[in-house]
């Protein structure tokens, strides 16, 4: 069967489709989490800088590779290189992405639950204990039930397959010009709620007042880590839906929107959750729980004087939560359906019967990996943390530093200027174009920078430095 490759219709659909990527919890969740643990403003301005010299020129390469192939990223790297070792990039890239989506959609499935909690106001709780206790029982008690966690998992992989199969422009372009809009409204509204908390003053201080006291080596390394997760850098996800841009459109401009909007919706989260922490006087530092545990809390204990607007802002906080998951789950499924489909040529619907079916598999057994089957340990950690670590702390550095070695040093020069600029690369004309400048400086970055900042970042995150 010969399948027809869709491009994406329109230049605003392919913004709000890859910024869908890069939106997710990775800036809902992750990011204030670190900048709460490494000194708040200090850590935003390393951010940015991460961003501008890793993350913009990271996502360009990707986008080049995705565009001038039109191609799966297990086939992108075959068409540029047929040199065998650099062809398997890609196949590295559908690998992460498998293992990255089995516990996305777990953590995905959570958001559905407080969703459903939220609507059915079970947040709303009597508490004997401390309030921050039944909180936690909550999120406790739902992860090690075997029947919820798996069933939650199963309804987010529904969702994200039933957008798939309707393809590229009706399925991920159509809904992600609806879901976008809306998280941008939503999270605009709760933005504004939270600054008129009483914390608002300390907790805006604390986002945007840099404190350089605090940082420290590891706060680089978490800013650069953050950069990849938060841009879905090394996932495959930007290269596959470039493989759906027409040639007309712009990479460099393309790549500053989306790291524009992808900062700035990280950026209102902070302005969210720190103004009703402090209110509540939670230590910003809470870690990981903090949206499933400690966020119920801090809107029950804020607003707690109208329970119409606990139960509204709850309610609108969760499905914020889930619309950015969900555009960023079907990224993600878009990797890996682009390459069955292609590569053993079959249709969309099959490929995505596919994944789904392993995705049932593999995000069940992590959705179980935190009650039932706690008990399997590799390292001490169980299957969930496993597919975490491995994907964060290894695949993702080491197909990031390929990416940028590939386009930096292998790929052809004059496709790659034509990709980056539009425009045929002209090496007697000895008058440098602005475009021609971004051109070298992305390359220098690429081939040197880059890799040694990932190079750091591999080797602390495996604890050996
Ligand atoms: N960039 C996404 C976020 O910020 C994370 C993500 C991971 C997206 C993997 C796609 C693939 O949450």
């Amino acid at each position: 069967m010969n399948n027809e490759r869709n491009n994406f219709r329109t230049k605003i659909g392919i913004i709000f489709a890859t910024a869908g990527s890069a939106v997710g919890l990775g800036n809902l969740w992750r990011f204030p989490i670190e900048t709460g643990n490494n000194g708040g403003g200090a850590f935003l301005m390393i951010y940015l800088i991460a961003i501008i010299f890793i993350g913009l020129p990271l996502m360009i390469a990707e986008f080049a590779i995705g565009r001038s192939t039109h191609a799966n990223i297990a086939t992108a790297y075959k068409k540029l290189s047929n040199n065998r070792f650099w062809n398997k990039i890609g196949y590295i890239g559908v690998f992460s992405a498998t293992i990255i989506t089995s516990y996305y959609l777990v953590v995905a499935g959570w958001t559905v639950f407080y969703l459903i909690e939220a609507l059915s106001n079970g947040f709303s709780i009597e508490v004997t204990g401390g309030l921050e206790d039944a909180y936690t029982d909550i999120f406790s008690n739902f992860i090690a039930n075997p029947f919820l966690s798996v069933i939650y998992t199963l309804i987010f992989i529904l969702m994200t397959h039933l957008i798939i199969v309707k393809g590229v422009q009706k399925g991920i372009e159509k809904s992600s010009k609806i879901m976008m809009p809306m998280l941008f409204i939503i999270i605009m509204i709760l933005a504004v709620c939270s600054i008129f908390t009483p914390g608002a003053k300390e907790g805006l201080t604390f986002l945007f007042k840099p404190n350089f006291n605090k940082i420290t080596t590891a706060s680089l390394l978490s800013a650069i880590g953050q950069c990849f997760y938060s841009l879905s850098l090394a996932m495959g996800c930007l290269c596959t839906y470039a493989s759906y841009f027409k040639k007309d459109v712009n990479l460099i401009k393309t790549a500053f929107n989306i790291s524009l909007i992808d900062t700035l919706i990280a950026i209102l989260a902070g302005v969210i959750i720190f103004p009703a922490v402090f209110s509540v006087g939670i230590n910003p530092e809470a870690g990981p729980s903090l949206i499933f545990i400690t966020l119920p809390h801090v809107f029950q204990s804020v607003f707690g004087f109208s329970p119409v607007l606990v139960y509204i802002v709850s309610i609108l906080f969760y499905v914020l939560l889930i619309l950015a998951t969900l555009t960023s789950a079907i990224s993600l499924y878009e990797v890996m359906t682009a390459f069955i489909s292609e590569t053993y040529n079959i249709s969309r619907n099959k490929a995505t019967i596919i994944i789904s079916i392993t995705m049932v598999l593999l995000g069940s057994f992590c959705a179980l990996s935190m009650g039932e089957l706690n008990w399997i340990k590799i390292c001490d950690r169980n299957i969930f943390d496993i597919f975490d670590f491995v994907s964060s702390n290894i695949l993702l550095p080491i197909t990031g530093m390929l990416i940028c070695l590939f386009v930096g040093w292998k790929m052809d020069k004059d496709l790659l200027y034509k990709q980056i600029t539009n425009k045929s690369r002209n090496t007697k004309d000895r008058h440098l174009t602005f475009q021609a400048i971004l051109y070298y400086c992305i390359v220098f970055l690429l081939r040197y920078i880059i890799p040694i900042a990932i190079a750091i970042i591999f080797i602390d995150g495996l604890g050996i430095i």
